[in-house]
């Protein structure tokens, strides 16, 4: 169970402070999925990083299972907007390395890799560094690497941005079975409705900056087999965009 209570934060430069996020309410339960949409700048990646433990000057409260957030003493995936892979080790060593961290044994990985490699399309390119793959596939390894980890908590920062329509749609398969398999809870950002409505059980639409809470929609068709091709579906999108459209022009 993740609880966000009046979570705020403000960027202090020197001269300047800057309100990125304001009382930011919001309760996940185990295992549930949760989508973030909101206009750039608003504050998402501001978000996951509180809940990755990366930012800890912040007003509020935010825990975990009744504990606030110590990503030493919790398995959080983090996937950031970059990708986070390290370039100066291969894609295998790259997958391996939140698991490493975490003290796992590497030789039970191995066959979850085998599988995860097959899965996200990248066998063949284990002893590549990330500088000779593209934007897509390194995004790949970033997902390989968090599946790998199966965490307590999973944050992807628009994990599927650099896909095409065609593999995006795949991974989003890829990413809900390993969900249907260790109800991993998570929470993405993304900028596709689509997207929202595939896969968040929970909606959340973020206002313009600083970010608050402006819509909170419980999806009906979280899970639904086949539902990309349900005609609810594409209601469900047309109303959530028209939505996402007041909530951003208030
Ligand atoms: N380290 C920082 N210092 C000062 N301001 C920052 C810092 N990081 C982010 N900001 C500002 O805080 C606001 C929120 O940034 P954030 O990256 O969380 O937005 P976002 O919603 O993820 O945007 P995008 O959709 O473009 O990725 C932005 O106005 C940004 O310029
Ligand atoms: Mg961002």
């Amino acid at each position: 169970m993740i609880k966000i209570n009046n979570l705020s934060v403000t960027y202090q430069s020197l001269e300047d402070c800057y309100a990125a996020l304001d009382n930011i309410n919001l309760e996940l339960e185990a295992g549930e999925t949760c989508a973030i949409i909101g206009p750039s700048g608003c504050g998402k990646s501001t978000l996951l990083k509180v809940l990755a433990g990366i930012i800890t000057n912040f007003d509020g409260t935010v825990e975990i299972n009744d504990q606030p957030i110590r990503p030493s003493k919790q398995r959080i995936g983090f996937i950031p907007q970059n990708y986070g892979l390290l370039p100066w080790k291969n894609v295998d060593e790259n997958i391996r390395l939140g698991a490493k961290i975490k003290g796992l044994s590497s030789a039970s990985g191995t066959e979850d890799i085998a599988l995860l490699l097959e899965e996200l399309g990248l066998k063949g390119l284990e002893r590549r560094y990330p500088g000779e793959l593209s934007g897509g596939q390194q995004q790949r390894v970033a997902l390989a690497r968090a599946f790998l980890l199966k965490p307590d908590l999973l944050l992807m920062d628009e994990p599927f941005s650099a896909l095409d329509a065609m593999t995006r749609e795949e991974i989003q398969d890829v990413f809900l079975a390993v969900w249907r398999e260790h109800a991993v809870s998570t929470i993405l950002v993304t900028h596709h409705v689509e997207e929202a409505v595939y896969l968040g059980r929970k909606i959340v639409i973020l206002s313009v900056s600083p970010g608050t809470v402006s819509t909170i929609i419980d999806n009906p068709l979280f899970g639904v087999e086949d539902v990309r091709n349900h005609e609810d579906f594409f209601q469900l999108c047309r109303q959530l965009r028209k939505k996402i459209k007041e909530d951003w022009s208030k």
